[in-house]
């Protein structure tokens, strides 16, 4: 069975192209390599044996969405994962940000519904939960104006799939990502910032490896058990599996609406604080940080409730956060070190 992953070489994408890969489905990768690489792809083959078909264009340009569709109408659904992520540009950038995001997601469902596609499966965020009300945050909880350009786009993105459902056969899973980090167990693929790291994990191993100076800690007063901010820190490999829970769910039938919402999160919440000293116990590295002003924009806590997909999806994220930080330090030092060998 055929399944379209759009921003397939990317961070997420990859990973879940090896777990589709792995429970036997045919993966088309669509990317414009914005943000990865077609390395990606040998790296994908090394892992599963399987080289899983790229084609490079840039889904906002309609004519190549609709074209490259027609000749793979035999697709039975598609992974939209192909988006700019970078909240901080998102507020630099606004435009370039809702192009991206909504020009490509309306190719996507426009040539979708041409082609006779009934599934997709989107990647929204916990971002449209803002500060919430009430933790733990279950997919009920209200959605909250957004912070940045970026976040707006996965709101707009949410409305537009589900508008969208109700006039076509199309039907939808948004997933909701909490915090994704980590790397897969063979260090083959990983997660490749571009420049300076945004996120808390990337910037913590490149500090250990020696790439940066030191990290600085947005903010030590916050009303939190030791003044940082508390995310939900999320497995990528444990993410990529729930992608192919909500594939099965589609093509089986089982879905109950046709616009479904889950949180992918552990539940359980960690302070940055809590984040760095797992880094330190599981590398035995000392890490050079120091606590500095709030970064603008950030929540003070934010964790999900994930029963509603732990029962509906029968999937539920397994690795703690020691495992995802080992993993993540893993795949720094084996990236490094090929960089160094070529
Ligand atoms: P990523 O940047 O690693 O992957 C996105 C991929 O999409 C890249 O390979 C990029 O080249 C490609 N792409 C971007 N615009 C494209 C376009 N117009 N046409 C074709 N390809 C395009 O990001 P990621 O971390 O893997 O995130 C995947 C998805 O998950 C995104 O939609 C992101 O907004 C969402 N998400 C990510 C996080 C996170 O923290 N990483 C959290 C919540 C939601
Ligand atoms: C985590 C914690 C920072 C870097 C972002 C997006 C969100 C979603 C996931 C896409 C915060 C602190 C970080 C640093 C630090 N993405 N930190 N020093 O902000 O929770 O979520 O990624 O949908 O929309 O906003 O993740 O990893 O940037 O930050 O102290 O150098 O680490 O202040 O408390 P965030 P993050």
């Amino acid at each position: 069975m055929k399944i379209l992953v759009t921003g397939g070489t990317g961070y997420i994408g990859s990973h879940t192209v090896v777990e589709l890969q792995n429970q036997g489905f045919e993966v088309v990768i669509v990317d414009n390599l914005s943000n990865s690489s077609e390395e990606i792809v040998g790296q994908i083959e090394k892992i599963t044996g399987i080289r899983p078909i790229l084609e490079v264009f840039d889904l906002v340009n309609r004519e190549k969405t609709a074209d490259f569709f027609k000749r793979n109408s035999d697709i039975k659904g598609v992974i939209h994962f192909a988006a700019s992520k970078a909240v901080g540009e998102s507020v630099v950038k606004p435009l370039e940000y809702y192009r991206n995001n909504l020009v490509s997601l309306m190719n996507i469902l426009e040539s979708m519904k041409e082609n006779q596609i009934p599934y997709i499966v989107f990647s929204s965020s916990c971002t449209v939960y803002g500060q919430p009300d009430e933790l733990p945050v279950s997919e009920k909880a209200p959605i909250k104006k957004a912070e940045s350009p970026y976040g707006n786009t996965k709101q707009i993105s949410e409305e537009i799939l589900q508008d969208t459902i109700k006039t076509s056969e199309i039907k939808t899973i948004a997933l909701r990502y909490f915090n994704p980090i980590g790397a897969h167990e063979s260090a083959l693929i990983g997660e490749l910032p571009l420049g300076v790291p945004n996120n808390l994990v990337p910037f913590i191993t490149q500090t250990a490896i020696g790439i940066r100076k030191e990290l600085k800690v947005f903010g030590g007063d916050y009303p939190t058990i030791d003044g940082t901010p508390i995310r939900d820190y999320i497995h990528v490999v444990d993410l990529a599996k729930a992608h192919v829970v909500a594939v099965r769910r589609m093509i089986e039938d089982k879905m109950k609406n046709g616009f479904e919402v889950f949180n992918l999160g552990t539940g359980k919440g960690y302070s940055v604080l809590e984040v760095i000293n797992a880094f330190e116990k599981i590398s035995g590295e000392k890490l050079r940080y120091k606590i500095v002003d709030r970064r603008e924009g950030d929540v003070i806590e934010v964790w999900a409730d994930p029963t509603f997909s732990n029962e509906e999806l029968g999937w539920k994220a397994e690795k703690g956060i020691e495992e995802m930080v080992a993993s993540a330090w893993k795949w720094e030092q084996a990236y490094r070190k090929n960089e160094l060998l070529k």
